[in-house]
């Protein structure tokens, strides 16, 4: 990739998981673990991007040269990139963000009781379908994390989320995706086109995945 090929360009990155509370002690979550988007990020930095990471809860270090916005829950991760979308080029989704969240959370810590628990959940906000409606001039990235059917999920996506790229990940394979310091993805573009990146360090997919979508975008 060209050095510095988001020279002075606002990029926003979602990482990580989302945590919804249950009640005082619980939280229903999910097993993403930030490396893919803190990847893209320091990626992005080094093309000289100025870069804003929006992080749900993860074990890595902040990374420098970024500016940092920690949350927890879909509906903090939904007003931190809702109030940063207007003056970023290009917003990349990597988050695993929660489709539901507990319709009431318990102030205090739920007591055991007789029987089973059935717990009440309530769609969250779809982030990227928001920023599709939404969107003006940004480039916008989607991932979609799938066991099966990765080609069909990932188009449909493209096209109900109004996405400029969807960056499909086959979950289903333990050594990449979720967790794994590997991945392997194939991106889908708007335009028709379609590349394969073949598994190697999240580091170097995601300067690859930025060179795909700056030679697009110049072109
Ligand atoms: O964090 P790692 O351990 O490195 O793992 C990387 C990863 C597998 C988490 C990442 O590469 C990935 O695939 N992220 C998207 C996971 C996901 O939530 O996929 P999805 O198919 O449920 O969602 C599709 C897209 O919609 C995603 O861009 C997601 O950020 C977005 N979304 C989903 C739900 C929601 N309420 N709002 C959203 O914006």
């Amino acid at each position: 990739p060209k050095t510095f090929a988001l020279q002075g360009k606002n990029i926003l990155i979602t990482a990580g998981p989302t945590v919804e509370k249950i009640d005082a002690v619980r939280y229903f979550t999910n097993r993403s673990s930030g490396k893919m988007g803190y990847a893209l990020a320091e990626a992005a930095r080094d093309l000289g991007a100025n870069v804003t990471l929006v992080s749900g809860e993860t074990n890595l270090s902040r990374p420098l040269g970024v500016e940092f916005i920690q949350v927890m829950s879909a509906e903090e991760m939904f007003n931190a990139v809702k109030s940063h979308m207007q003056e970023m080029d290009i917003i990349i989704k990597a988050a695993a963000v929660a489709d539901y969240t507990p319709k009431t959370v318990l102030n205090n810590k739920m007591k055991k009781q007789d029987g089973n628990l059935t717990l009440e959940f309530e769609r969250t906000t779809d982030i990227l379908k928001y920023l599709g409606e939404h969107k003006e001039h940004q480039y916008l990235v989607g991932f979609a994390a799938e066991t099966d059917n990765v080609e069909e999920y990932a188009m449909g996506k493209l096209r109900k989320k109004n996405a400029d790229v969807i960056i499909a990940n086959h979950v289903a394979n333990s050594a990449i995706g979720f967790k794994s310091n590997d991945n392997e993805v194939e991106m889908f573009f708007k335009n028709g086109d379609r590349v394969l990146l073949n598994k190697e360090s999240k580091k170097k997919i995601a300067f690859k995945i930025l060179h795909e979508i700056t030679s697009r975008w110049e072109s």
